[in-house]
């Protein structure tokens, strides 16, 4: 059965890229469509873990196959990048955990790929949760869940919805929410997608999201991958394999939009109109099941402890 379901969901796989990867040395702009094939990635990494329907959704979505792929067309060593597998759990886990902390009762989830945080938030208690990406994402998005639900039993919930809405235009989002009590809170969160995003799609996306959250008697935005130039430049040459792949797949300088440090990032963020505070991913998640099942050290997640972070927003209060 997965076989055949795993050929269903090869819909999205992206045009193969017919450009050398040196073309990619500074930021491009390609069709957001190219981005979602990393969607597998994230759900290959996040199999190993302990997130519920990890490893199904992997099954189902061919996951497998993206990532063999791309290591196979880039030359990559696969065995020397398996602490992603831990920087992927501490990244879904840490989100989870603060959405919790917010105590919102109202979610918006943007670019959710692949993953399933909104059908397991929903399972209990009275969340409502909507969960956007690009169309094509949403539309295999939309059977996997359906496969999903019927793998396990799960009768699907009104307050579960997932829609078809691009970041970048403030209309389509608007849409998105529009099913949400604007007289609660609401947590925003993005996932995995500031990476891919040029400085000018970040600002765009920025303002879109305080427009939105404006709208609310208040609100949160939740990003963990914001990055800071200092920090690329000291890569260790595997992650720097890897992300020259995924930018000859997806046609996108990693981390274009990097800030100096995090006082770039405060100031470009209160320009928008944002207060941010940070923390530690490492902190915020409660168990790493990656580490037993990979038989890693743990001494690597303090070793990635440093760069692991997650920003919590809020707007700055109008006088
Ligand atoms: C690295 S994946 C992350 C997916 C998911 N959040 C996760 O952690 O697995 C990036 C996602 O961003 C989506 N994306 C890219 N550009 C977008 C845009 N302009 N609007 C909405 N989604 C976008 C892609 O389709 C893809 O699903």
């Amino acid at each position: 059965m997965c076989s055949s379901i795993a050929t269903k969901y090869w819909c999205v796989k992206p045009p193969r890229p017919h450009v050398a990867l040196a073309v990619y040395a500074h930021a491009v702009t390609s069709d957001p469509a190219r981005i979602s094939v990393t969607a597998k990635v994230s759900a290959y990494y996040r199999k190993f873990s302990d997130i519920a329907f990890a490893a199904e959704v992997a099954t189902l979505i061919g996951a497998d196959e993206a990532f063999a792929e791309i290591v196979r067309e880039h030359a990559l060593e696969p065995d020397k990048l398996t602490f992603y597998a831990p920087m992927f759990e501490a990244r879904y886990k840490s989100i989870t955990q603060l959405i919790g902390e917010c105590g919102a009762t109202q979610v918006l989830e943007l670019a959710s790929g692949y993953s399933l945080r909104g059908l397991d938030l929903t399972q209990t208690g009275s969340l409502h949760y909507v969960e956007t990406d690009l169309r094509d994402v949403v539309a295999t998005k939309l059977d996997l869940l359906e496969d999903v639900r019927r793998w396990h039993n799960i009768a699907p919930r009104p307050l579960h919805a997932v829609t078809a809405a691009d970041v970048l235009d403030l209309g389509q989002l608007q849409s998105a929410a529009a099913g949400f009590d604007r007289g609660r809170p609401l947590v925003i969160l993005c996932e995995g997608l500031v990476g891919y995003l040029t400085r000018e799609e970040t600002g765009c996306l920025t303002r879109n999201v305080h427009s939105l959250l404006s709208e609310f008697t208040c609100g949160w935005w939740i990003v963990p991958d914001f990055a800071f130039k200092t920090e690329i430049r000291n890569l260790p040459p595997e992650r720097i394999r890897l992300r020259e792949a995924i930018t000859g797949v997806t046609q996108r300088q990693l981390d274009a939009s990097a800030f100096e440090d995090g006082d770039d990032l405060a100031a470009f963020l209160h320009r928008v109109g944002f207060d941010m505070q940070v923390c530690s991913q490492v902190d915020k998640t409660t168990s790493f099941s990656t580490i037993a099942a990979l038989n890693l050290s743990p001494a690597v997640i303090e070793r990635m402890r440093p760069v692991l972070r997650v920003w919590l927003m809020t707007l700055v209060p109008r006088l």
